[in-house]
Protein backbone atom coordinates (compact mmCIF):
# COMPACT_ATOMS: atom_id res chain seq x y z
CA UNK A 1 0.00 0.00 0.00
CA UNK A 2 1.07 3.42 -1.02
CA UNK A 3 -0.22 6.48 -0.67
CA UNK A 4 0.99 9.88 -1.90
CA UNK A 5 0.31 13.50 -0.55
CA UNK A 6 0.33 16.38 -3.09
CA UNK A 7 1.45 19.56 -1.29
CA UNK A 8 -0.63 22.28 -3.43
CA UNK A 9 0.80 25.29 -2.55
CA UNK A 10 3.64 26.89 -4.63
CA UNK A 11 4.77 29.20 -1.35
CA UNK A 12 7.96 28.10 0.13
CA UNK A 13 7.12 27.57 3.66
CA UNK A 14 3.87 27.12 3.47
CA UNK A 15 1.03 26.15 5.68
CA UNK A 16 -0.14 23.28 3.73
CA UNK A 17 3.35 21.97 3.06
CA UNK A 18 3.58 21.91 7.09
CA UNK A 19 0.23 20.17 7.18
CA UNK A 20 1.27 17.68 4.18
CA UNK A 21 4.18 16.47 6.12
CA UNK A 22 2.19 16.30 9.30
CA UNK A 23 -0.06 13.77 7.29
CA UNK A 24 2.83 11.92 5.97
CA UNK A 25 3.88 11.32 9.05
CA UNK A 26 0.72 10.29 10.87
CA UNK A 27 0.35 7.66 7.69
CA UNK A 28 3.99 6.40 8.79
CA UNK A 29 3.52 6.53 12.49
CA UNK A 30 -0.09 4.73 12.15
CA UNK A 31 1.64 2.10 9.58
CA UNK A 32 -1.31 2.81 7.47
CA UNK A 33 0.63 2.18 4.73
CA UNK A 34 4.07 0.64 3.47
CA UNK A 35 5.26 3.76 1.65
CA UNK A 36 4.64 7.41 1.30
CA UNK A 37 5.29 9.74 -1.30
CA UNK A 38 5.43 13.78 -0.57
CA UNK A 39 5.53 15.84 -4.03
CA UNK A 40 5.01 19.81 -3.22
CA UNK A 41 4.47 22.38 -5.94
CA UNK A 42 6.93 24.99 -3.65
CA UNK A 43 9.83 25.48 -6.09
CA UNK A 44 9.30 22.22 -8.32
CA UNK A 45 6.59 24.02 -10.41
CA UNK A 46 5.71 22.43 -13.07
CA UNK A 47 5.16 24.71 -16.44
CA UNK A 48 1.37 25.83 -17.45
CA UNK A 49 0.26 22.90 -19.43
CA UNK A 50 0.26 23.04 -23.55
CA UNK A 51 -0.53 21.03 -26.51
CA UNK A 52 3.21 19.51 -26.66
CA UNK A 53 1.93 16.97 -23.99
CA UNK A 54 -0.09 15.30 -26.32
CA UNK A 55 2.85 15.16 -29.12
CA UNK A 56 4.98 13.25 -26.78
CA UNK A 57 7.37 16.44 -26.12
CA UNK A 58 10.48 15.13 -24.98
CA UNK A 59 10.82 17.86 -22.34
CA UNK A 60 7.94 17.27 -20.97
CA UNK A 61 7.97 13.27 -20.83
CA UNK A 62 11.85 14.02 -18.49
CA UNK A 63 9.24 16.51 -16.59
CA UNK A 64 6.68 14.29 -16.47
CA UNK A 65 7.63 10.44 -16.10
CA UNK A 66 8.98 10.29 -12.66
CA UNK A 67 5.83 11.85 -11.09
CA UNK A 68 3.69 9.60 -13.56
CA UNK A 69 5.39 6.93 -12.05
CA UNK A 70 5.25 7.78 -8.66
CA UNK A 71 1.65 8.31 -8.92
CA UNK A 72 0.90 5.34 -11.04
CA UNK A 73 1.99 2.85 -8.14
CA UNK A 74 -0.20 5.08 -5.72
CA UNK A 75 -3.20 3.48 -3.96
CA UNK A 76 -4.84 6.24 -2.76
CA UNK A 77 -3.52 9.94 -2.72
CA UNK A 78 -3.93 12.71 -0.17
CA UNK A 79 -4.30 16.39 -1.64
CA UNK A 80 -3.97 19.50 0.42
CA UNK A 81 -4.96 22.78 -0.91
CA UNK A 82 -4.59 25.86 0.58
CA UNK A 83 -7.17 28.65 0.25
CA UNK A 84 -5.77 31.52 -2.00
CA UNK A 85 -8.34 33.85 -2.97
CA UNK A 86 -11.03 32.05 -2.04
CA UNK A 87 -9.64 29.65 -4.71
CA UNK A 88 -7.12 26.13 -5.26
CA UNK A 89 -3.80 27.54 -6.16
CA UNK A 90 -3.59 27.66 -10.25
CA UNK A 91 -0.81 25.27 -10.11
CA UNK A 92 -2.50 23.02 -8.28
CA UNK A 93 -5.53 23.13 -10.91
CA UNK A 94 -2.32 23.09 -13.54
CA UNK A 95 -1.01 19.55 -11.90
CA UNK A 96 -4.75 17.91 -12.43
CA UNK A 97 -4.00 18.75 -16.14
CA UNK A 98 -1.17 17.06 -16.59
CA UNK A 99 -2.82 13.04 -15.66
CA UNK A 100 -4.63 11.67 -18.76
CA UNK A 101 -2.99 7.57 -18.56
CA UNK A 102 -4.98 6.73 -15.78
CA UNK A 103 -2.13 7.13 -13.13
CA UNK A 104 -5.09 8.43 -10.06
CA UNK A 105 -8.25 7.29 -11.98
CA UNK A 106 -10.47 5.32 -9.49
CA UNK A 107 -7.67 6.09 -6.86
CA UNK A 108 -9.31 6.97 -2.83
CA UNK A 109 -8.31 10.88 -2.45
CA UNK A 110 -8.81 12.93 0.69
CA UNK A 111 -8.97 16.66 0.09
CA UNK A 112 -7.14 18.25 3.17
CA UNK A 113 -7.66 22.42 2.81
CA UNK A 114 -5.53 25.04 4.92
CA UNK A 115 -6.77 28.46 5.85
CA UNK A 116 -4.73 30.88 8.31
CA UNK A 117 -8.52 32.21 9.14
CA UNK A 118 -11.85 30.82 9.24
CA UNK A 119 -11.61 29.87 5.10
CA UNK A 120 -11.07 26.42 3.38
CA UNK A 121 -14.77 25.40 2.32
CA UNK A 122 -14.15 27.14 -1.29
CA UNK A 123 -10.70 25.11 -1.93
CA UNK A 124 -13.24 21.67 -1.27
CA UNK A 125 -15.87 22.54 -3.20
CA UNK A 126 -13.72 23.21 -6.14
CA UNK A 127 -11.85 20.20 -6.09
CA UNK A 128 -14.95 18.43 -5.80
CA UNK A 129 -16.48 19.82 -8.96
CA UNK A 130 -13.55 20.61 -11.08
CA UNK A 131 -10.18 18.49 -10.56
CA UNK A 132 -11.54 14.65 -11.42
CA UNK A 133 -13.72 14.64 -14.64
CA UNK A 134 -10.69 12.93 -17.05
CA UNK A 135 -8.57 12.29 -14.52
CA UNK A 136 -11.18 10.11 -12.66
CA UNK A 137 -9.73 10.29 -9.20
CA UNK A 138 -12.14 9.66 -6.04
CA UNK A 139 -12.60 11.56 -3.95
CA UNK A 140 -13.80 10.47 0.00
CA UNK A 141 -16.63 11.90 1.51
CA UNK A 142 -14.48 12.72 4.51
CA UNK A 143 -12.46 16.09 4.02
CA UNK A 144 -10.20 17.97 6.59
CA UNK A 145 -10.14 21.92 6.46
CA UNK A 146 -7.38 22.81 8.67
CA UNK A 147 -8.50 26.43 9.74
CA UNK A 148 -6.54 28.51 12.20
CA UNK A 149 -3.57 26.46 10.55
CA UNK A 150 -0.99 28.61 12.71
CA UNK A 151 -2.03 27.51 15.60
CA UNK A 152 -2.39 23.70 15.43
CA UNK A 153 0.21 20.67 13.98
CA UNK A 154 3.26 22.59 14.93
CA UNK A 155 6.12 20.60 16.15
CA UNK A 156 6.38 22.55 19.70
CA UNK A 157 3.19 22.53 21.89
CA UNK A 158 4.15 25.77 22.75
CA UNK A 159 2.92 26.67 19.36
CA UNK A 160 -0.44 25.32 19.80
CA UNK A 161 -3.73 26.12 20.59
CA UNK A 162 -4.02 22.80 22.07
CA UNK A 163 -7.73 22.30 22.10
CA UNK A 164 -7.91 22.77 18.33
CA UNK A 165 -4.22 20.80 17.98
CA UNK A 166 -6.07 17.54 19.52
CA UNK A 167 -9.13 17.87 17.84
CA UNK A 168 -7.22 18.14 14.14
CA UNK A 169 -4.68 15.57 14.89
CA UNK A 170 -7.38 12.77 15.78
CA UNK A 171 -9.41 14.04 12.92
CA UNK A 172 -6.69 13.11 10.67
CA UNK A 173 -6.36 9.71 12.53
CA UNK A 174 -9.92 8.96 11.38
CA UNK A 175 -9.55 11.05 7.96
CA UNK A 176 -6.42 9.13 7.08
CA UNK A 177 -8.16 5.32 8.40
CA UNK A 178 -10.74 5.54 6.27
CA UNK A 179 -9.11 6.87 3.11
CA UNK A 180 -7.01 3.06 3.92
CA UNK A 181 -9.89 1.41 3.88
CA UNK A 182 -11.18 3.18 0.87
CA UNK A 183 -7.66 1.92 -1.22
CA UNK A 184 -8.17 -1.34 0.20
CA UNK A 185 -11.51 -1.42 -1.26
CA UNK A 186 -10.93 0.20 -5.03
CA UNK A 187 -8.18 -2.00 -5.66
CA UNK A 188 -10.90 -4.21 -6.68
CA UNK A 189 -12.65 -1.77 -9.01
CA UNK A 190 -9.62 -0.96 -10.44
CA UNK A 191 -8.70 -5.05 -10.78
CA UNK A 192 -12.32 -5.65 -12.46
CA UNK A 193 -12.02 -4.59 -15.88
CA UNK A 194 -15.07 -2.56 -15.88
CA UNK A 195 -12.78 0.89 -15.53
CA UNK A 196 -11.11 -0.01 -18.77
CA UNK A 197 -11.00 3.47 -20.94
CA UNK A 198 -10.86 2.22 -24.61
CA UNK A 199 -14.42 3.10 -25.66
CA UNK A 200 -14.61 6.21 -22.94
CA UNK A 201 -10.84 7.70 -22.50
CA UNK A 202 -12.40 11.15 -21.13
CA UNK A 203 -15.25 11.35 -18.40
CA UNK A 204 -18.38 13.03 -19.09
C1 LIG B 1 -2.41 34.81 -2.47
C2 LIG B 1 -3.08 34.42 -1.19
C3 LIG B 1 -4.45 34.53 -1.08
C4 LIG B 1 -5.11 34.11 0.10
N1 LIG B 1 -6.48 34.14 0.16
C5 LIG B 1 -7.12 33.56 1.20
C6 LIG B 1 -8.52 33.37 1.20
O1 LIG B 1 -9.22 33.72 0.26
N2 LIG B 1 -9.10 32.76 2.26
C7 LIG B 1 -8.36 32.32 3.33
O2 LIG B 1 -8.93 31.76 4.25
N3 LIG B 1 -7.03 32.50 3.36
C8 LIG B 1 -6.38 33.09 2.32
N4 LIG B 1 -5.01 33.22 2.33
C9 LIG B 1 -4.26 32.87 3.52
C10 LIG B 1 -3.94 31.38 3.55
O3 LIG B 1 -5.03 30.74 4.15
C11 LIG B 1 -2.67 31.16 4.34
O4 LIG B 1 -1.57 31.67 3.63
C12 LIG B 1 -2.48 29.71 4.76
O5 LIG B 1 -1.23 29.63 5.42
C13 LIG B 1 -2.52 28.71 3.62
O6 LIG B 1 -1.63 29.00 2.56
P1 LIG B 1 -0.16 28.37 2.41
O7 LIG B 1 -0.33 26.89 2.41
O8 LIG B 1 0.35 28.90 1.11
O9 LIG B 1 0.65 28.82 3.61
C14 LIG B 1 -4.34 33.64 1.18
C15 LIG B 1 -2.95 33.55 1.05
C16 LIG B 1 -2.33 33.93 -0.11
C17 LIG B 1 -0.82 33.76 -0.23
Amino acid sequence: MKISIISGSHRVNSQSEKVARYVQQTLEDRQLCEETWLFTLAENPLPLWDESIWEADPQWQKRLQPLSEQLASSDALVVVSPEWHGQVPAGLKNFFLMWGKGEVAHKPALIVTVSSGDGGAYPVAELRMSSYKNNRICYIPEQVIVRNVESVLNASPADNNLAADEYFRARFAYALGILKEYAVALRQVRASGATDTGTFKNGM
